[in-house]
């Protein structure tokens, strides 16, 4: 056989061992995320399984020692999902929320009946001025994934957008949630006209989209 052709033979073998490795890698996820599936959907709120998941599976896969900013708490559902994904990890999440009506007590209640309180710093306050004061806050930490679900008013999100991009790493992730809720929405216009414009392998699960900062 010419060198050539069992090169390519090798390299066919390759990509199809590469194919299973990825669909293992993907089936080992799901069956993560199902041991956790029930405890995340006691957690009260609005995020839908399949978002909560891709939130889970997004804080997996990020350096063991990630640091993840959470820009809308309420009760902690989408704390706790990503929380599972920090467990046994030095990954750590920045909780923001100004808890008002709601007490950040049933935040915490939640966080700690999962046993994630040492994988999260809640910050009670405006979102804007915890980006604000980011680096005083925490020592100037680089963000490896943001999710924005505090205000849905436009200016609000589109200043969480804005305040938070150069906090992110090259290469890291930020996600918005609501995005689909209506043609004028806060989050769905500031994700469309100017989130989704600048950020690469952009994608959507239900009305959660995400995309990634360029490296340049
Ligand atoms: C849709 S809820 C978040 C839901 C949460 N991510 C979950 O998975 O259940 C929006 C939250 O944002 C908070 N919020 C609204 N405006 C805010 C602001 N400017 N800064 C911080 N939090 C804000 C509200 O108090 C509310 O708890």
């Amino acid at each position: 056989m010419q060198i050539e052709q069992k090169l390519e033979k090798h390299q066919s073998l390759l990509n199809q061992y590469r194919e299973k490795l990825e669909k293992s890698r993907l089936l080992f996820q799901k069956h993560y995320f199902s041991l956790y599936k029930s405890a995340i959907n006691a957690v009260e709120g609005w995020l839908p399984l399949d978002e909560a998941e891709l939130l889970f599976t997004k804080a997996r896969s990020l350096p063991d020692n990630a640091v993840i900013f959470e820009a809308g708490s309420d009760k902690g559902r989408s704390t706790v999902a990503m929380g599972y994904a920090c467990c046994g990890t030095n990954r750590h999440i920045y909780s923001v929320d100004l808890w008002n009506p709601y007490p950040i007590e049933d935040w915490r209640k939640n966080v700690e009946k999962n046993r994630l309180l040492e994988y999260v710093t809640p910050f009670q306050g405006n979102s804007h001025d915890v980006l604000k004061q980011w680096n005083q806050l925490t020592g100037g930490k680089v963000i490896d994934f943001i999710f924005i679900d505090a205000s849905h008013e436009y200016a609000d999100v589109l200043l969480d957008f804005e305040l938070s991009f150069p906090l992110v790493k090259p290469g890291s992730w930020i996600a918005f949630h609501d995005v689909g809720d209506s043609e004028s929405s806060g989050p769905g216009r500031v994700w469309r006209e100017k989130a989704k414009p600048i950020l690469l392998n952009c994608g959507q699960v239900g009305c959660l989209a995400f995309g990634q900062k360029p490296v340049l």
